[in-house]
């Protein structure tokens, strides 16, 4: 490493979500500082959120536009080097749209955009400004998850023949929205998370994590949406038939009003001779299964694992026995951005370790996958392409 990178945030105030979970994950690893934000929507608090973090008062901004003017006027090499954009759906567009433009690296938050028109305008921005853009897709980059996707590239469970994938959470069972609840109220707003609830909030996650570990693209779905609280303008659980490229088959199921369910993302993988199973809430372990054997474990920070997937050990902090899950997913997903970045700067192309983050590509497939539910939905779960 040549040099920190400096970081900007758009969102991430006081009392939201995600912003607080990028901030501690990228300072992970001591690559990135944190130096300017714009953010809230409420200019007083993103000026709390400044003084919080003890960034300077003259970089913490107002809004998106004072802070690209801002940034600019600084020397080049007092710059932030990317933004994280950390805030509702709506806004990712235009916010990534007007760094890019300006000539900054952007990490945005899924889903990517409102629209797939807006993805693939995005799409080629991002191409035509030559910066590099991550999308948070922040469940592909766990270490078990990692050595998945290599077990199934080199054959171990030979070609994949069905992928079952759930995403379950409990917590809008109830018009949460109407009790002021901040990250409810815009996710079940149309205008602010676009035309899907729960299967763009978390199913795009579920799919993402299916085509990143078995390689292969999801090409029709037929789906069943369902709105179950009353009053709600979107989609609160959605069970969904997948048909992936190479002939396999596959299930979906997301759900926000699953009673007890938190974040119980797991992913089912069975193929020709074998078959894996990983669980998000005990993401250390590997199940593995072989035809006529018994189940294996394979667990996170043995030697094994990085000699069997050298991603899977480059994504490991700790060894084994003490955990690591969310916080270092997000910290993967940043070492592998920070490095192709300072890999473009030093003008040698990023390895493939390096690379591995997801994009803006997932981001264009995400909204693709979005569409083509909705459509299938409303059309009484009829195939319909991506
Ligand atoms: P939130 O409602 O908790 O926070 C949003 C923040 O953005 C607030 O501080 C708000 O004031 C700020 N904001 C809104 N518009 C702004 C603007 N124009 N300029 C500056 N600040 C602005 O929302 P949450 O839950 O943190 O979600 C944010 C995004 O992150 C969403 O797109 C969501 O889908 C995604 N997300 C991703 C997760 C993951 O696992 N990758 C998990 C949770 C959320």
């Amino acid at each position: 490493m040549d040099r920190k990178l400096k970081m900007g945030m758009v969102g991430g105030g006081p009392g939201a979500f995600i912003g607080d979970v990028h901030r501690k994950a990228a300072r992970l690893d001591g690559k990135i500082d944190i130096v300017a934000g714009a953010f809230d929507i409420d200019p007083k608090k993103s000026r709390a959120m400044g003084q919080e973090l003890c960034i300077d008062k003259n970089r913490t901004y107002n809004d998106v536009q004072s802070m690209i003017d801002g940034e600019l006027a600084l020397p080049a090499d007092e710059r932030i080097d990317f933004v994280s954009v950390c805030t509702p759906n709506h806004t990712h567009f235009p916010i990534a749209k007007a760094f890019l433009e300006a000539g900054f690296n952007v990490m945005c938050e899924k889903p990517m955009t409102l629209t797939v028109e807006e993805a693939e305008e995005l799409k080629t921005i991002v191409q035509k400004s030559k910066k590099v853009f991550g999308l948070m897709h922040n469940y592909t980059a766990y270490p078990m998850v990692k050595l998945a996707k290599d077990m199934v590239k080199d054959g171990d469970i030979g070609k994949v023949r069905k992928v079952i994938v759930q995403y379950p959470q409990g917590w809008l069972a109830r018009a949460t929205e109407k009790e002021g609840n901040q990250q409810a109220s815009w996710r079940t707003d149309p205008k602010k998370s676009g035309i899907a609830g729960c299967i763009g909030d978390i199913g795009t996650h579920a799919a993402n994590l299916a085509e990143y570990i078995t390689g292969l693209t999801i090409r029709e779905v037929a789906a069943d949406l369902t709105t179950f609280v009353k009053g709600r303008r979107l989609d609160d659980d959605g069970n969904c038939l997948l048909r992936f490229s190479k002939g396999a088959k596959g299930l979906l199921h997301a759900s926000q009003v699953s009673i007890g369910q938190e974040n119980n993302l797991a992913i089912w993988i069975h193929g020709e001779d074998g078959s894996l199973e990983w669980h998000q809430e005990h993401p250390n372990w590997l199940y593995v299964d072989k035809l006529g054997e018994p189940t294996q474990i394979w667990k996170r920070g043995n030697d094994y694992v990085g000699e069997r997937s050298e991603a899977a050990g480059r994504a490991t902090r700790l060894p084994f026995g003490h955990p690591e899950a969310f916080l270092e997913a997000f910290a993967n997903n940043y070492c592998n951005f920070a490095d192709t970045i300072l890999a473009k700067e030093a003008k040698r192309k990023p390895t493939d370790l390096e690379k591995d983050f997801p994009g803006v590509k997932e981001g264009v497939i995400g909204m693709k996958f979005i569409k083509a539910v909705v459509e299938s939905s409303n059309n009484n779960a009829e195939w319909t392409k991506l």
